[in-house]
């Protein structure tokens, strides 16, 4: 861990599941933080971050929301540096409008107020691989290696009703442009399915999924199908040494594995046998065979956690905070 005080920098949405872990880790190598949140008064969604070491000298919480024009400016106008994480995540009774107006114009409006501050030095975004691979997979060549100049098509999400995947697209799009037309110095970070510990005891969204495939549930990894996965600890990382790499430029997928849903089913039931994790899961998509190409951000230096050390990590938190009970096999 180290002591040497940073300058500030701005997180949205810092009481989410990846946020939580990027103040972490920011506030360990010694950042001050300004994270933003919803409701800064609600202890139960707050209270974890507020535990973190060091958060008592140097972890601020602000209320702001992606849908209220503006309300980022104070935030941001005190950093030298803003993560964007903040974003609507699936869920069922998402529609669509308002999936895009939080994610699209929510990231204009966070953008709107980075570019009021002449201090600030560099904009990390969390956007997400379901903007590079989301295409007709018959159009992918066999085993390709999906790199950052692969873009997911708008019109396919829409025709498959993937809302947050049009979302996400159109997010980091804007954020290209605006960035572009306003001089503002943006990098994306392109994270997988993201697993590890949950440090609130309120689960995000996907480590729901992770429980629900943990106690038998076959629905969400059927139809995720192949997917790449990717430790926590690796996406802090990424966003911390994208931001402090001054050469770092554009977007970086954050990945360490892609497997069919079989695959990662078979390797779970036998790593854990005292839980009901389904032994197989219908095939609904056909041969999928598409790999993502991590060499970008590899070259910077960022090593990537395996399968078994990040669902280690997610069960010992589920069992922590109670999600999760140990059965006899
Ligand atoms: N988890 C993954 O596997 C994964 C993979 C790739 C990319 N990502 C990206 O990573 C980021 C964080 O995702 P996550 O998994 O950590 O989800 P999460 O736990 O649901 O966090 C999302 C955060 O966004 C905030 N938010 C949503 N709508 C908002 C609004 N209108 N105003 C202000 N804040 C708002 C939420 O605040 P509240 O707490 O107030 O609801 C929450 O803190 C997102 O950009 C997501 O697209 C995640």
């Amino acid at each position: 861990m180290s002591n040497t005080s940073k300058c500030k920098v701005c997180v949205t949405g810092a009481s989410g599941f990846v946020a939580s872990w990027l103040v972490k880790r920011l506030l360990e190598s010694g950042y001050h933080v300004l994270g933003t949140v919803r409701d800064p008064g609600n202890h139960k969604k707050v209270a974890h971050l507020w535990n973190l070491a060091g958060a008592k000298e140097r972890l601020e919480l602000v209320r702001a929301d992606l849908l209220e024009e503006g309300s980022f400016d104070d935030a941001v106008m005190a950093c030298e540096g803003v993560f964007h994480t903040a974003s609507p995540i699936i869920t069922k009774s998402d529609s669509k409008e308002e999936m895009l107006n939080s994610a699209v114009n929510g990231t204009l409006n966070v953008l709107r107020s980075c570019k009021k501050n002449p201090l600030l030095k560099r904009v990390v975004l969390t956007s997400s691989s379901s903007t590079v691979r989301l295409r007709d997979e018959s159009e992918f060549p066999p085993n390709v290696s999906l790199d950052e100049t692969s873009w997911s098509s708008v019109e396919f999400c829409e025709s498959i009703q993937v809302w947050y995947g049009v979302a996400k697209i159109l997010a980091e799009k804007s954020a290209w442009e605006f960035a572009k037309e306003n001089n503002i110095d943006l990098v994306a970070v392109l994270p997988t399915f993201v697993v590890g510990p949950n440090l609130s005891p309120e689960l995000g969204p996907t480590t729901k999924d992770v429980l629900g495939l943990f106690k038998g549930e076959t629905e969400k990894f059927t139809m995720f199908g192949r997917m790449g996965y990717v430790h926590i600890d690796d996406v802090a990382s990424c966003h911390i040494l994208v931001y402090e790499t001054a050469g770092a430029r554009g977007r970086y997928i954050c990945n360490s594995a892609v497997l069919d849903n079989n695959e990662l089913v078979a390797l779970l039931a036998k790593r854990y046998p005292s839980f009901p994790i389904p032994k197989s899961l219908p095939n609904i998509y056909g041969d999928q065979s598409y790999g993502y190409n991590t060499s970008k951000i590899r070259e910077l230096g960022l090593e990537f956690k395996g399968v078994e050390e990040m669902f280690d990590a997610s069960v010992e938190s589920l069992k922590a905070h109670g999600h999760l009970l140990e059965r006899t096999p």
